[in-house]
């Protein structure tokens, strides 16, 4: 079937996602513009700003793709003081991005849970309620998840990373921390709470093919997530998968092959939020942008304080030696150029999760 009958249908068929997935030449500017004509429609060309703090690269888990895995020696390990992060919190109230990101590896401990709640009540008491925040910090019991709600945040992104069972174990170290069920249970108890939650997948994984791409999109459109991120898989050599790197397409294929799963799941659902990763940045200068210029509608300049080098996911992760301020006056800029524009002191929370339930958001 032609590209314009597909895009003209109401359902699309994994068939029919896995010939977009292949569209090329004319065949792609058609899909960009459809992605970009619904993206419009439902957004305008407003970018929706979310400061992120990696506060900590401390992580007990061993995914065989992550830069801070814990088998990982060759990185100094940190975890930024309470103060710090608080200062960084002001930083962004200060500059008026009302929408913050907590992110730090994987950690369970009673003092951990405890930790982040403070730290969310704090933020809000410092900002008069006025700052939204996004937690993402892993897989944690119900409870903790319900306790952090109650504390105030309301936002929760836990990427499922891969969404076929039966290939999650090929990245994943064979014990009980590393469960496909697990992370699919915490994705259900985050919708349960009442968060808005957000996952996400990596494209371009060594093996991974045009039908596990599709069945990704098909995955998120029926749990009927609120927030997406997805990013290009970069190579890091202080880890397993680094010895299948023979098997990737390169990192430009693996660009666009993101920029088309955006623009296919924007069409898929058009109105939940879809951020511009920075894996983009690390292949493409201006890699954030055009997939905001298509399909995404979020963008998170960092704005950890120190240790930014430290927490190197993959490799060529860029603006590690960058203040937080610079980051955001240089992505407005970078905005400016493709008419797009940022929007700050709004939370921008998904549209879609206000449809879909009607529990109240603080
Ligand atoms: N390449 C790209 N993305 C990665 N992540 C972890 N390692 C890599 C890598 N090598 C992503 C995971 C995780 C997010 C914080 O970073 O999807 O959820
Ligand atoms: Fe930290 Fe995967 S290595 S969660």
């Amino acid at each position: 079937m032609a590209v314009t009958d597909i895009l003209n249908k109401k359902n699309l068929t994994r068939q029919d996602i896995i010939a977009l997935l292949r569209a090329e030449g004319d065949d792609l500017k058609l899909l960009f513009d459809r992605a970009r004509q619904i993206r419009e429609q439902n957004f305008g060309r407003r970018v929706y700003y979310r400061a992120i703090i990696e506060f900590s690269n401390i992580c007990r888990k061993d995914c065989l793709y992550c830069g801070i895995r814990r088998s990982n020696k060759h990185l100094v390990r940190y975890d930024l003081d309470d103060e710090l992060i608080l200062r960084a919190a002001r930083f962004a109230f200060d500059n008026g991005i009302y929408s913050l990101v907590l992110q730090s590896g994987e950690r369970t401990d009673r003092a951990f849970a405890q930790r982040i709640a403070h730290l969310v009540r704090k933020i809000k008491q410092m900002s008069g309620g006025k700052i939204g925040i996004t937690l993402s910090v892993g897989e944690q019991d119900f409870q903790v998840y319900k306790y952090w709600y109650e504390a105030g945040a309301h936002r929760y992104l836990l990427r499922i990373e891969v969404s076929d069972p039966r290939l999650y174990p090929l990245y994943h170290p064979w014990d009980d921390l590393h469960k496909y069920d697990r992370r699919l249970e915490c994705l259900y108890y985050l919708k349960d709470i009442g968060y808005q939650v957000g996952t996400g997948v990596m494209i371009g994984l060594p093996l991974q093919t045009l039908g596990n791409l599709a069945d990704d999109l098909l995955f998120f459109k029926r749990f009927d997530i609120d927030m997406l991120g997805m990013g290009p898989y970069i190579e890091h050599n202080h880890t397993p998968l680094y010895s299948y790197r023979h098997l990737l397409i390169p990192l430009r294929k693996r660009l666009i092959l993101t920029m088309k799963m955006n623009a296919i799941l924007r069409i898929l659902m058009p109105d939940i939020n879809i951020a511009a990763t920075t894996a983009l940045q690390a292949i493409d200068q201006m890699g954030r942008e055009k997939a905001l210029d298509i399909a995404c509608n979020v963008i998170m300049p960092n704005i950890t304080p120190d240790h930014r080098q430290d927490y190197l996911l993959y490799e060529g992760k860029p603006c590690t030696d960058e203040g937080g301020d610079a980051c955001v006056q240089c992505l407005n800029k970078r905005l400016e150029i493709y008419r797009l524009k940022p929007i700050m002191q709004d939370w921008g929370d998904s549209p879609h999760y206000f449809k879909r339930t009607s529990t109240p958001v603080r």
